[in-house]
């Protein structure tokens, strides 16, 4: 699906066609920049579009500008100002996946802490079908990067290398998707979210630990869960263990709360999503989608109220 006409680089909206940096910056010849995904829910009886754990998204952001000592980024705030003008100027109506990036800009060397640019777009995007029918994935054969190399807490584009090797693979042999076992073989994440197991009713998940993104939408579901009343456990997981779970999910903003029904071939539980994801995915997309008035301060609205 193609990105919304209108962008925003660096404070100033742009077409989507001028939103151009040079073959020589930084992020591509190192992969030096960090970047967010998040979505902006359209609610029609509302006529609102809702931008959903904004902050948090930012205050990733800026931990990763941190980390990778990037210089002279703008403050956070401006960035989500920009994030909200770039959505109003393209007048969305529908649900998006919205991407900032934040990056070092100019030829230099790959000690450089700047200049820095940043750009955002939104991509018009729904859920997928695996919400509703659930995934096939394998385990990889890729290691997920550790975290004394390249730590993937923070979500830096460079890393993503080890996500696209991960998926390229399932993908080619024929699954939905992958999973990341961390070097020592414990479970990691999928290429693009996190990963919970419910086991004997309790809701597992790695811990932060476990060389995983530190996620919003997983940190989400564990306050969700809580909420109804479902045990959470965050520690080290076996990879067995995804056999032995009466239910697996993947949660992340991008793929949302997906169903992951067999790996490597051998069906979760009996092969079809479980009743705490399903009731995980009704909580979550009523919480995204502004109808949970105790989560409001989850959402940033975009059309002036
Ligand atoms: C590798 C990886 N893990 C987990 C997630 C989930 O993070 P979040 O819920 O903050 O979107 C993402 C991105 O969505 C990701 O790319």
């Amino acid at each position: 699906m193609p990105t919304a006409p209108l962008m925003v680089r660096n404070g100033r909206i742009v077409r989507y066609e001028e939103c151009r940096l040079h073959g020589f910056s930084g992020v591509v010849k190192y992969g030096c920049g960090v970047f967010e995904g998040l979505r902006a829910y359209w609610n029609e009886d509302q006529r609102q579009l809702w931008i959903f754990r904004l902050k948090d998204h930012l205050d990733r952001l800026a931990f990763g500008i941190r980390v990778l000592r990037l210089e002279g980024a703008p403050p956070i705030e401006e960035i989500g100002r920009g994030v909200i003008d770039m959505l109003r100027a393209n007048d969305l109506r529908e649900t998006c996946h919205v991407r900032v990036i934040v990056h070092l800009d100019d030829d230099d060397e790959l000690s450089a802490r700047g200049p820095v640019g940043w750009l955002a777009g939104a991509v018009p995007r729904g859920s997928s079908r695996f919400v509703e029918a659930g995934m096939h994935v394998k385990v990889s054969s890729w290691a997920r990067i550790a975290d004394a190399a390249l730590p993937a807490r923070v979500k830096a584009t460079g890393n993503y290398l080890n996500n696209r090797a991960a998926e390229l693979e399932a993908k080619r042999d024929g699954y939905d998707g992958a999973l990341l076992l961390t070097a020592e073989g414990k479970l990691s994440e999928a290429s693009g979210a996190c990963v919970m197991l419910v086991r004997q009713g309790r809701l597992v998940t790695p811990s932060v630990t476990s060389d995983i993104l530190e996620s919003i939408t997983r940190a989400t579901l564990i306050e969700l869960a809580r909420e109804a009343g479902i045990e959470v456990v965050e520690r080290p997981v076996d990879r067995s263990e995804l056999w032995a779970a009466e239910e697996v999910l993947a949660c992340g903003s991008g793929w949302e709360v997906v169903p992951i029904v067999s790996v490597d071939r051998l069906p979760v539980g009996d092969g079809e999503p479980g009743p705490i994801t399903r009731a995980l995915q009704r909580d979550y997309f009523a919480a995204v989608r502004g109808e949970r008035p105790e989560r409001m301060g989850w959402l940033t609205p975009v059309r002036p109220r």
